[in-house]
């Protein structure tokens, strides 16, 4: 057997082979099967991003238009589940309730308890269709709302901000979502995709692997980043203001939420456009305060240190624009990210050895043990 070796968060280790997507961390660029993401942002959208995750390439027009017509079929979720997520005490954190929710899911889905290949496959296609189901209802039921019932008309971007809000959205709105979703699709072997290909590898099901991939990326740390960068924003308050609040934070040790990343070295290539696109959006809506006060923060931050805005700085002013509550933030970086983590399980399960790593003791070694009555 080969010497372990140690290293860190296990930084820099190649923890197993993926053809979903890649990062080349050094130059900024990450690509979906290949493809650049900036050439998808530009030409794509998320349904069509959706199957090339899934599926491995590009569809046809017709094996698009049947995708599509398939993921909002899968839209609508079982009368059963909503009374799981309303029996959660008001005030839970949205994550909280969307981790089990789609934990509950897994009793009601139409392929129960097959994880055979065929029955993985749409289990994964139905809860990248259902989340944002679930993130829109977990809103409404909590402001005492109906949830709203898909329409399959709706791209999935314009149907999530109709199921949130029961309004249908403008084109420029629908639009600034659907690339915001382009964008979080897929990331390699961040923490939470990671969480779920070890649950993965256990052979546990779909809906457990996604639960774990939940779970893990509510930390601030990864996914809830955005909810934290936004209250960065309400903290400073004002764009004058940021220089002297990251010079505080910085000298109190503190993190600045949506700057620095794991594997970037340079600008993550995600934020160039959320950049352009919290900018447009908060114009055309007035609420440009908020882009101009991260601007200033991106500023203030660059001259002191030599830290990268990562994907999380300016997706928080930009969804704040559009009208998201600050605590959705994260449930909508999953409504997106569920299609990455389902293609991640499936190319697991396609080829899989059980993940398990070793650690390196640093307790005690050959202690005598104390009989109860001898302790104290
Ligand atoms: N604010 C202030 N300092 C930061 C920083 C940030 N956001 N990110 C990294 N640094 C500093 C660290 O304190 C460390 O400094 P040191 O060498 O003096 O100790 C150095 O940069 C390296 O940081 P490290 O934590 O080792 O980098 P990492 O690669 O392990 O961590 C993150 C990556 C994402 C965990 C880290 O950058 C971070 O916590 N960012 C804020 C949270 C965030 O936005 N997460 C979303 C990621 S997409």
């Amino acid at each position: 057997m080969a010497e372990a070796v140690k290293v860190s968060g296990l930084r820099n280790v190649v923890a197993g082979e993926s053809s979903i997507s890649t990062i080349d961390g050094a130059r900024g660029i990450l690509s979906y099967r290949g493809i650049d993401i900036h050439e998808l942002v530009r030409r794509s959208h998320f349904e069509e991003v959706v199957y090339l995750l899934h599926r491995g390439g590009l569809p046809t027009r017709e094996q698009l238009e049947a995708f599509r017509a398939q993921l909002a079929r899968e839209r609508a979720l079982p009368d059963g589940v909503l009374p799981v997520l309303r029996a959660l005490p008001r005030g839970t954190h949205p994550m909280t309730t969307l981790r089990t929710t789609v934990s509950a899911l897994a009793g009601f889905d139409p392929d129960g308890g097959d994880d055979r290949p065929p029955a993985a496959a749409r289990k994964s296609l139905r809860l990248t269709a259902q989340m944002a189901t679930v993130v829109a209802a977990i809103d409404r039921v909590r402001n005492g709302r109906t949830p709203l019932a898909p329409d399959a008309r709706l791209s999935h971007a314009a149907n999530f901000l109709y199921m949130l809000t029961g309004e249908r959205p403008g084109e420029a709105a629908a639009r600034a979502l659907d690339v915001a979703l382009v964008l979080h699709a897929d990331h390699e072997f961040n923490a939470s995709t990671f969480a779920a290909r070890v649950a993965a590898s256990t052979l546990a099901d779909v809906h457990g692997a996604i639960t774990a991939a939940l779970a893990t990326l509510k930390g601030p740390l990864h996914g809830g980043a955005n909810e934290a960068v936004m209250q960065a924003l309400e903290e400073i308050g004002r764009k004058e203001r940021a220089a002297e609040w990251v010079r505080e934070t910085l000298a109190a040790k503190r993190k600045i939420m949506g700057f620095g990343h794991a594997v970037y070295r340079t600008e993550d290539p995600r934020a160039t456009h959320l950049r352009e696109l919290s900018r447009r959006i908060g114009e055309e809506t007035r609420q440009g305060r908020w882009y101009e006060i991260t601007a200033a923060l991106e500023e203030a931050v660059r001259a002191g240190k030599a830290l990268y805005p990562n994907v999380d700085l300016y997706s928080a002013s930009l969804y704040r624009a559009l009208g998201i509550p600050t605590d959705l933030f994260t449930p909508l970086f999953a409504v997106s990210r569920v299609a990455g983590w389902t293609a991640h399980v499936l190319e697991q399960l396609a080829n899989n050895k059980l993940i398990r790593p070793e650690s390196e003791y640093v307790g005690p070694r050959d202690v005598p043990y104390v009989p109860i009555e001898r302790r104290g």
